[in-house]
């Protein structure tokens, strides 16, 4: 694949994700924020969990860099467009998160200063949540950070309506509503002869699963994993940066 048609695509990609998350950029800056503020300046190592084809990954390198990420996602494809538009400092790898052995592909031996995530563990069925937020609750040294940016409800019908009503209103002041959706970005992908070898047949145009944990319930997991803290610093909506410390 031409480096030229990763980037594309991956700018592609992220003017997608903004039709569901118009403060995708800002909120990218918030979890940047958070694991400045946990790392300091010395060298750092984080992990960025359903990296994608690495948005969230790249910015973290260019906006820190001392820091070292890598990035573990389950699509060979999306991994494929991010290897092409990250740099060096940034290692992709494909696992799945539900696999306790997950870790080990890291390559990373000693323990981790930040995990992150943008916009997939809500993919995690509960069970699987919990027993991943136990394996960074393992792997984060005493003070590292775990940050969680996605949409998390809060745990009561009205008030989740009206958060879903003000992202909605949001994307329309925007005008990211007017951006490619998930199912037209896949289609269209699948249209590019340079990328077709590539694919392997998954069908990414229907919808997944949501584990609809509440940012409480988030929250809840995160302590009873063993972090000693876990609150949210930042919300738009629905539309939050959770983080938990070690
Ligand atoms: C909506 S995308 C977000 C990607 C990226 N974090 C971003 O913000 O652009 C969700 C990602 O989670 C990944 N994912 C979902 N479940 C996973 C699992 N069990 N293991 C690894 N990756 C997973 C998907 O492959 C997909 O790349």
């Amino acid at each position: 694949m031409q480096v030229t048609t990763a980037q594309r695509w991956v700018r592609r990609w992220d003017a997608q994700q903004e039709r569901y998350i118009p403060d995708r950029e800002e909120r990218f800056r918030v979890v940047i924020d958070v694991v400045r503020a946990a790392v300091g300046t010395g060298p750092a190592r984080v992990v960025d969990l359903g990296c994608g084809p690495g948005s969230l990954s790249a910015r973290i390198a260019a906006a820190l860099p001392q820091v070292d990420v890598v990035g573990v996602d389950a699509d060979p494809l999306l991994l494929g467009l991010g290897a092409a538009n990250t740099g060096p400092r940034v290692k992709l790898i494909e696992a799945d998160l539900c696999y306790p052995s997950w870790p080990d592909r890291t390559g990373l031996a000693g323990p981790w200063d930040a995990a992150v995530s943008s916009t997939a563990l809500h993919w995690l069925d509960p069970d699987s949540l919990a027993a991943l937020y136990r394996t960074l609750a393992e792997r984060l040294r005493p003070g590292g950070v775990f940050v969680n940016a996605d949409q998390m409800g809060l745990g009561a019908s009205t008030l989740d309506a009206i958060a879903g009503a003000v992202r909605e209103a949001r994307t329309a002041r925007v005008g990211t509503d007017r951006n490619e959706d998930w199912a037209e970005w896949w289609q269209a992908l699948r249209e590019d002869a340079e990328l077709t070898p590539l694919l392997d047949g998954r069908d990414h145009s229907t919808s997944h699963t949501e584990n609809d944990l509440t940012v409480h319930q988030q929250a809840a997991l995160l302590r009873a994993a063993g972090f000693a803290e876990a609150g949210p610093v930042w919300q738009f909506g629905d539309d939050h940066v959770l983080v938990a410390v070690r």
